[in-house]
């Protein structure tokens, strides 16, 4: 008998500011197999996740949406424990970071942190939008690089030199938020001191981390541990720093907290021990599943946080890549920017863990979701060779052995050596190479197939003389099927389930791989899976494409909705483009004349980086005329062009059929 293991597991905390897609459910797919492989082994293994709620994102977000951030966070977070629930993620404990649980924590970290003398405080100076009055994150600061002079770039680095430098660096430096030019102010902040954990940090990576991942991580200790940030200044949302008003917690200082802190929540409604999990000198296990983007803050800030703060520190580290879609970023103008829950309205949830099964290494390589491959695969794997294990025997259980299974197996040596394949693909599963598992879990289908043909019951099934015998060849069959079952529930949970019943079963375990299944009776067969229709991942990209280009989830409560006199307030004009030219130091706008039947008027509108400005001329577009002139920094606007966005590069104009005027009002 092996020792039950006492684990706990988490994956990375998706932000509350957007709905889940399948990007992510790379990485709660991941998770949940190695959780659900631990429990059939028998051993306690909790699984928790939370919203990561805070920020200056979802601050933004809530004010456009106009409701509290509070608000939009327990919304999304309720639209994520939905989308865990419809792909079968078995977390034990879903929270939020704006919680109870995460401030008392956060709050008895830093004060930990600050009594053993690891924080310091000092000035810094950063971008200030003087118009919202508010200092800018450096990914809210875009202008011309210092270096290479490509516009319309982040604060902190260069998407096309690769360059990095501070915001204020920037040529024409522009608030995202308001389109002001940021000025500078002086601010007093509070800094981790990472230094202080260089020699621990070094022998807990060299035991704890994949070599995969050591390598970069040997570069961040050659290029020196920095001071690390961890306070943002008012207005932001997060939780104030006790006794420092004003100042917040940098939301990635208590994000990883919340793993603590949806375990605490766990742990106060359970007879879980907290301390049992999160103290040294127990034999617990604490794995965290991330993706290669957020490393750095895994693997050095947060084992530093918990080891100044007298925590034990993780028991490794899984690092995943990225998820492409046929073989590009996911993109809303191709509708590969797919939301899980429309995934879900579509296709069945188990298809997309068994692909992503079988293209996940433990190394953190990008995977590709080609939509071929993921329909071919699908019908070929589960339908063809799997599921037809079990729909090509219980026919003949039924009509001859009046649906009961043989009491005893003819060539038992097939049975066992798919038992003794268990040790493997189980150890496949536990080091995260599930490829290698689906992988031989299929050949061993192929196996169970063959079997079949060669002994083709449909054949003797022709001489009352072979009942028996084509019985016992079907519970055969039927035993095949169940083990590799057995091996693919971690992947498969809902079709495991269906087998479980067409099997009349008790949920199985991984031990059940050793016992045979005789003389009891089955359910007739029913489809246990459908193939995957063409049609609905057509459709599912349709809607993909067609989906509302805010990412937070579409508002049905009344009083989100306008009354018509509302909209009336809105007067929209069709206008003809006259003239539009770029704007000496506007990265990206355009200078617009239109032409509204009755007057002129310019227009600044952000449309610079999908359109040039010699194809606007002449063309119809919506303006909606009587908003509120701005003045900016190269003259005033007066309008706004309509226009549908989905991010800086897919921009499209909205224009009136052919004959429209300009000057017609738009209703
Ligand atoms: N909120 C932080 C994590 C805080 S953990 C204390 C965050 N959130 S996220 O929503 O951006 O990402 C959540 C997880 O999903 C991350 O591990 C991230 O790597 C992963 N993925 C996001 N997009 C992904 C793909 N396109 N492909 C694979 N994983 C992806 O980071
Ligand atoms: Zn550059």
């Amino acid at each position: 008998m092996k020792a039950t293991r006492n684990i706990l597991v988490t994956s990375a905390l998706p932000y509350a500011n957007a709905p889940l897609h399948l990007g992510h459910m790379v990485e709660y797919t991941q998770t949940d197999v190695w959780a659900r492989f631990q429990r059939m082994q028998g051993h306690r293994c909790i699984y928790v996740c939370a919203s990561d709620a805070h920020g200056t994102p979802t601050m933004l977000r809530a004010e456009v949406a106009g409701v509290p951030p509070e608000e939009l966070v327990q919304e999304i977070a309720e639209h994520h424990r939905k989308d865990f629930e419809r792909f079968h993620v078995s977390v034990d404990n879903y929270l939020t970071t704006h919680s109870q649980e995460n401030r008392e924590l956060t709050a008895e970290i830093y004060a930990r942190l600050k009594r053993a003398g690891h924080i310091a405080k000092r000035s810094i100076e950063q971008a200030y939008d003087e118009q919202r009055q508010m200092f800018l994150p450096d990914r809210y600061v875009r202008g011309s690089c210092p270096v290479c002079k490509t516009p319309d770039q982040y604060g902190d680095s260069c998407e096309s030199c690769g360059a990095t430098y501070s915001p204020m660096d920037l040529k024409d430096p522009i608030s995202v938020v308001s389109g002001t030019r940021p000025s500078v102010r002086e601010s007093e902040h509070f800094f981790f001191q990472l230094g202080d954990f260089e020699a621990e940090l070094r022998s807990w990576v060299a035991e704890h981390i994949d070599p995969s991942i050591v390598r970069k991580l040997d570069e961040w200790f050659q290029a020196g541990l920095k001071d690390w940030d961890i306070s943002r200044d008012a207005p932001y949302f997060g939780f104030e720093i006790p006794g420092e008003p004003g100042k917040y917690f940098y939301v990635w200082f208590d994000a990883p907290i919340g793993y603590m802190a949806s375990f605490l929540n766990l742990c106060r409604r359970s007879v879980l021990d907290f301390d049992e999990f999160w103290t040294e000198g127990h034999a617990t296990e604490l794995y965290h599943f991330i993706g290669k983007d957020i490393v750095y803050f895994h693997t050095l800030f947060w084992p530093a946080v918990l080891s100044g703060a007298g925590y034990r520190k993780p028991s490794g580290v899984f690092v995943h890549g990225f998820l492409t879609v046929d073989g590009q970023k996911m993109s809303k103008s191709r509708g590969t920017f797919i939301m899980a829950s429309t995934y879900a309205r579509h296709l069945n949830p188990d298809y997309l863990r068994y692909y992503f099964a079988a293209k996940l290494g433990s190394t953190p390589d990008d995977l590709d979701l080609n939509l071929d491959d993921f329909v071919a695969r699908v019908n070929s794997d589960l339908v063809g060779k799997l599921v037809n294990i079990a729909s090509r025997c219980a026919g003949f259980v039924h009509r001859l052995g009046d649906g009961r299974l043989a009491a005893e197996l003819p060539d038992a040596p097939l049975l066992e050596s798919f038992a003794s394949e268990g040790d493997a693909i189980g150890s496949d599963y536990e080091t995260l190479n599930y490829s290698k598992a689906v992988r031989r879990i299929m050949a061993l289908a192929d196996r169970a197939n063959q079997y079949i043909d060669e002994h083709k019951p449909w054949i003797l099934a022709k001489d009352p003389a072979n009942t028996k015998r084509v019985v016992e060849v079907c519970t055969l069959g039927i035993n095949l099927f169940r083990m590799l079952i057995i091996y693919l529930k971690p992947v498969v949970p809902e079709l495991a389930a269906r087998s479980e019943a067409f099997l009349g079963v008790e949920p199985l375990q991984w031990s059940d791989a050793q016992t045979t299944l005789l003389g009891t009776r089955i359910e007739r067969f029913q489809t246990l899976l459908e193939r995957v229709d063409p049609k609905d991942i057509e459709a599912m990209i349709q809607e993909s494409r067609d989906e509302k280009v805010s990412q937070a989830p579409a508002k049905s409560d009344a009083s989100e909705q306008i009354d018509i006199d509302t909209f009336a307030r809105v007067d929209l004009r069709i206008a003809k483009v006259v003239s539009a030219s770029h704007i000496e130091g506007a990265d990206k706008l355009l200078r617009l004349e239109v032409d509204l039947g009755t007057e002129t008027r310019q227009i600044f509108s952000g449309i610079r980086s999908a359109y040039d400005p010699a194809e606007l001329e002449g063309r119809l577009v919506v303006v909606v005329a009587n908003l509120k002139p701005r003045k900016m920094r190269f003259g005033t606007s007066s309008g706004m062009v309509l226009a549908a966005s989905a991010g800086k590069n897919e921009i499209f104009l909205l224009s009136p059929d052919a004959g429209a005027e300009p000057g017609m009002k738009v209703t």
